[in-house]
This record gives C-alpha cells, structure tokens and sequence, in this order.
C-alpha cells in the first residue's frame, strides 16, 4: 500500500521549493498576469486592445491561472500578500466583462480560481458578482437542441457555431457552483446535458477522448471531430485527455452520478496505460516517434485528476491512480522543473499545441496544476472547481 503521509521527505522538499519560489516570483511579478516565460522572464496578458476583442491580452483563456496561484500559496501560507496580488489580478479581469466579445467558453478557467476561490475564501461580494456573471456567458452559450455548450466564438478560418471541446469539462464546474450557490438548478441542468453529451461524444471505446466535436447547430446531431490541438484527427492530444480524465471526476464530484466517476476512471485507464517509462508525457500519445515533442502541462493535470479518483476509490484501486501520479510528478519534479530564480515559472516543456510553432515553453497552468497536485498529496489544496 502507497502511503504519501506528511513525514514523506521527497513531498517536504518540493513543497519548500514551491513556497521558496512563489515568495520570490510572486513579489517580482504581482503587476503582471503571466502566461509564459520570454527568456526566463514572465510576460504581460493583463494587457488592453482599443479593439476590445484581443483574445490574447486580457481576455486570454488562462487568465485565472496566475491568481489560481496566489489564492493557493494564501490558502497554505496564510500571507497577506498573496491575497492583495491576487485581489490585483482578479480586479483586471473585469474589463473582459466589459469588452464581452473576447470571452467565450474558458469563463470558466478564468473566474474559477480568481472569483470562485476568492468568494470560498474571503466570502467577497464582488467575487461572488463576478462568478455568477461569469455563470451566465456560459450557460448562454448552451445550445439546447444540440445539448452542449459552443466552445469559441467564430475563428478566422470559419464557422464554429457547432464546435464544442472536451476542455470545457474544466469550465462546467462554475455551472455546478452557480447552482449551489444561488439554489437555481438551471445552471446544474446545463452543466449536466452538456456532460452527457461530451460522454457520449468525444469518449472513445478505448478510453481516449476526441479534443473537437462539431454539431450541426440547427439539429443537433454529431457530424465531424477534429484533432485540434492535437496531432491529427483521430489521435490523442494529451492535455485534452487530461481535462476529460478531470473534468469527468469533478461532474462526479458534484452530481454524485456514478456514470462520471467511471467515464474518468475509463480515461485514466487509458492514460496511465500510456504513460512512457521515463514519465516525459508527449504532446500527443498517437504522435509519430520523431519530434519528441512533450507537454509537461498534461502531466500535472492528469496527476490532479488521478489524485482525486484516488480518495474516492478502495484501497487496492487506490494504489494504482496513486502510483501514477506520483511517477508523473516525481518525474517534473526531477527533470522539468527550474527551482532557481534564472526563469520565473516553475515547469518546462509544456507544448501548447502539437502543430505550433513553438514548443517546450513555461505555460502558467503547468505551473497552476503542478502546485495543485503537490498540495494534494500534502493534503492541503484549496479545491475550488
Ligand atoms: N484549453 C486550451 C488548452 O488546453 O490549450
């Protein structure tokens, strides 16, 4: 039996480089909202467009990962500090509210760990405002006759309106939180719908997940998947499977319906089944062997996810998501982790996406899950999803 207790010295020391490192960057970046590093150094999305729709400045999708961040070294440190950058940052968002063309389904990325945890925490009003207004966008992009919630507004290559994608099992949980919050099942009915649809859409027999699934927005039905982010349509892009392999498992966690925890437990199985012997998780579990393009963002997902499947399973099962996570972990923490202050995020060699340009970059929600994961283990973690 695999006990991760808090004697555990390998658990004692990643969480002393953490809080060593998120003292420091935290103080050196409280101005900023990052996203990735340019030559060690954080960038800026908390950045204005006069056009108002810049998806990648202040509405950028990850927005909420950076006082994610905060909210959890404030939850386990109990510093000050981190509450008033955190607050900064929260603050900055509401100009997507204002703007509104920029947003689309990753509301729920972007006011989860900022509004969500800021309300759990400190009970807010303000907060608690910005996550319901959130709650709406996103229950407004529901498409009933389809039963699931678009995905991104209309790209420069074409029509969307029928596009939804497996990220958004991340986004649904503020649908489940505006329901308990306000008592008005409509969210939860959205939340729950669109989960069907994506279990019986995107989940593969095998246990691998599409990442896009396009509907005909007038009737509703199935017509086309897409490989998006991934290699190739039809393949496996690897964060994709992680946000089904976690996103599954909190529907469970807020439905209580068995039909979710197994569909996670069937995506783990699939994943952990696929996990190379050195640990190194690949942009795309279906790429070819050459480039070794990796992701190190879809290993700290998947080790969330696969922690949390782990306290609700027994002892024997237990075991097996466990080990899995920690392998993953101990293996970023050993070969993809910069602890120095040469480079202000913690992760290296997260991929974005197989077909980009770029690859083997700091991205803040490596950073975000990997501090998450740890504070699993360390049974600490403020879980607000
Ligand atoms: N939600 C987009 C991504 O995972 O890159």
């Amino acid at each position: 039996m695999l006990v991760v207790d808090k004697g555990n010295v390998w658990l004692d020391q990643v969480f002393q480089k953490i809080t060593d490192k998120m003292d420091w960057v935290s103080d050196k970046s409280q101005d900023k909202i990052p996203y990735t590093t340019i030559k060690g150094t954080h960038d800026d999305r908390a950045v204005q467009n006069p056009s108002g729709d810049n998806e990648d400045g202040i509405n950028w999708w990850t927005n909420g990962f950076w006082g994610g961040m905060l909210w959890q070294m404030y939850h386990v440190t109990g510093h000050e500090k981190y509450k008033q950058y955190a607050n900064f940052a929260e603050d900055k968002l509401d100009a997507c509210f204002a703007q509104f063309y920029g947003l689309h389904h990753d509301v729920g990325f972007m006011w989860i760990p900022t509004s969500v945890a800021n309300y759990q925490l400190t009970q807010n009003p303000a907060s608690r405002k910005r996550a319901l207004h959130a709650a709406n966008l996103l229950a407004g992009r529901y498409n009933p006759v389809g039963q699931f919630i678009r995905a991104w507004n209309d790209l420069p290559e074409g029509d969307t309106r029928g596009w939804a994608i497996i990220d958004s099992m991340l986004n649904i949980p503020l649908l489940y939180w505006a329901s308990a919050e306000t008592g008005d099942p409509r969210f939860r009915h959205i939340a729950e719908r669109h989960a069907d649809t994506v279990m019986n859409t995107f989940v593969r027999p095998d246990g691998s997940v599409h990442h896009i699934v396009q509907f005909d927005p007038f009737l509703g039905n199935a017509v086309k998947t897409y490989g998006g982010q991934g290699y190739e349509n039809g393949s496996s892009w690897t964060r994709g499977q992680t946000w089904g392999l976690y996103g599954f498992m909190m529907s469970y966690q807020h439905t209580g319906n068995e039909k979710y925890l197994h569909t996670a437990k069937q995506i783990a199985h699939y994943f952990i089944a696929n996990i190379p012997d050195n640990g190194i998780i690949p942009v795309d579990f279906r790429q070819p062997k050459e480039p070794t393009y990796e992701d190190s963002t879809a290993a700290a997902i998947a080790a969330c996810g696969l922690i949390e499947i782990s306290k609700v399973v027994g002892a024997y099962e237990k075991d097996l998501y466990l080990r899995a996570a920690l392998k993953l972990l101990r293996t970023l923490d050993e070969q993809r982790t910069d602890w120095s202050t040469n480079c202000d995020c913690i992760l290296q060699n997260g991929s974005a996406a197989y077909h980009n340009s770029t690859h083997h970059q700091s991205i803040i929600y490596g950073d975000y899950y990997f501090i998450e994961a740890i504070l699993k283990l360390k049974g600490n973690d403020l879980y607000f999803w």
